[in-house]
């Protein structure tokens, strides 16, 4: 039945369509898949369901090594099924993944589109960060290869989805470590400073503190008060709680990790202080199941985009559901910090 609401929907949908430009007729028959920026885990299991997806519908795939490098280096191999068997599991990403500096110039790109001309590559799914994403946005407009993303970063710093491939594992590599610091922070009655990756996102940081019990979440969304702190820990002192964990966000404004207990040791060289940089720790290792899942869906609904037409998207999930952002809004957004959550930082960490 065709209701009020459903004609708003579909009126919004062509809206949307028109404004944006990602609906295509021209039917994709080969695909390249490729990784690009930082690494994360779940990027396998999403390769895996973008390469089967595409050979489920009668699509020729193909695998592009290290990102936009492999593209101009014409480091492109023809992928089957068995490709991605027994991956699902592994971290990092098979593809290997680079950061491509010649893919800025547009001679570079050309040189990627003829390596793709070539095989009658006619679609690609690129699994990277919001830099990524502008990347093929830039080579779309410019060859009209479709492109369709998926968000894999450990930073979530990616609006229009809730998750992105690898940040559910990075939080629990995270809380794991933090929970172990906390065990001589506690035996020894030390403050621990732990800085967690996130470059300018502190959404790894704000999740693990909170799992953790942290007393302090220092994040780049916010500004650092760092006298404030070492008022609460003096007065902490005074009640003879000695034990403190601050997680910091390795893009904090007061500098990092380092800086944060470079300034406790100043102020309150009584204290016992120790700085723990967790780094590419984070990035690796065995995806979350969660990872997984969302990668699968991902990667299946990445490449469904492309049979159907749509491009310039990429595929993100919000409220359990897909939803599809072109990719020149990803590149400008970045999520919002929810407000109440610091919030409860504060009230919890007493
Ligand atoms: O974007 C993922 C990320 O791990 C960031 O959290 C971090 O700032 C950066 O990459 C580190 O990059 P690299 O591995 O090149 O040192």
């Amino acid at each position: 039945m065709c209701t009020f609401n459903t004609l708003l929907k579909a009126e919004h949908l062509t809206e949307f369509i028109c404004r944006f430009n990602i609906m295509s007729n021209k039917k994709v028959t080969k695909i390249g898949i490729l990784c690009s920026g930082g690494d994360s885990p779940g990027m396998n299991a999403a390769i895996r369901a973008a390469v089967r997806t595409g050979l489920h519908y009668g699509l020729e795939v193909f695998g592009i090594m290290r990102g936009y490098s492999g593209m101009l280096e014409d480091d492109i191999f023809k992928m089957e099924s068995r490709s991605v068997a027994n991956i699902i599991q592994r971290g990092g990403t098979v593809l290997k993944t680079a950061r491509c500096m010649e893919f800025y110039e547009h001679e570079g790109r050309k040189k990627g589109y003829e390596n793709l001309r070539k095989r009658g590559i006619d679609g690609l799914v690129i699994i990277g960060g919001d830099g990524s994403f502008r990347g093929a946005q830039t080579f779309s407009n410019e060859f009209d290869i479709p492109c369709v993303g998926l968000p894999g970063t450990i930073d979530k710093d990616i609006a229009g989805t809730d998750f992105t491939i690898g940040f559910d594992t990075a939080v629990n590599t995270a809380v794991e470590a933090i929970d172990k610091i906390r065990d001589t922070a506690d035996s020894h009655d030390r403050l621990f400073v732990i800085e967690v990756m996130g470059r300018d996102a502190g959404y790894i940081a704000l999740h693990s503190g909170i799992a953790t019990g942290a007393e302090n979440i220092l994040i780049p969304e916010r500004k650092t008060y760092i006298d404030d702190i070492i008022q609460s820990l003096q007065e902490k002192e005074k009640r003879k709680k000695l034990v403190n964990l601050i997680i910091v966000a390795e893009g904090d404004d007061f500098g990092g990790g380092d800086e944060v207990a470079k300034y406790i040791k100043q102020k309150m060289p009584q204290l016992e202080v120790r700085l723990c940089i967790l780094g590419h720790i984070q990035r690796g290792g065995t995806p979350t199941c969660m990872d997984r899942l969302i990668a699968s869906r991902m990667g299946y609904h990445a490449v469904e985009c492309l049979v159907e037409g749509k491009h310039n998207v990429f595929v993100g999930i919000q409220n359990n559901r897909m939803n599809y952002t072109p990719l020149n809004e990803a590149v400008k957004k970045k999520q919002r910090i929810n407000e109440e959550w610091l919030k409860i930082v504060k009230i919890l960490a007493t």
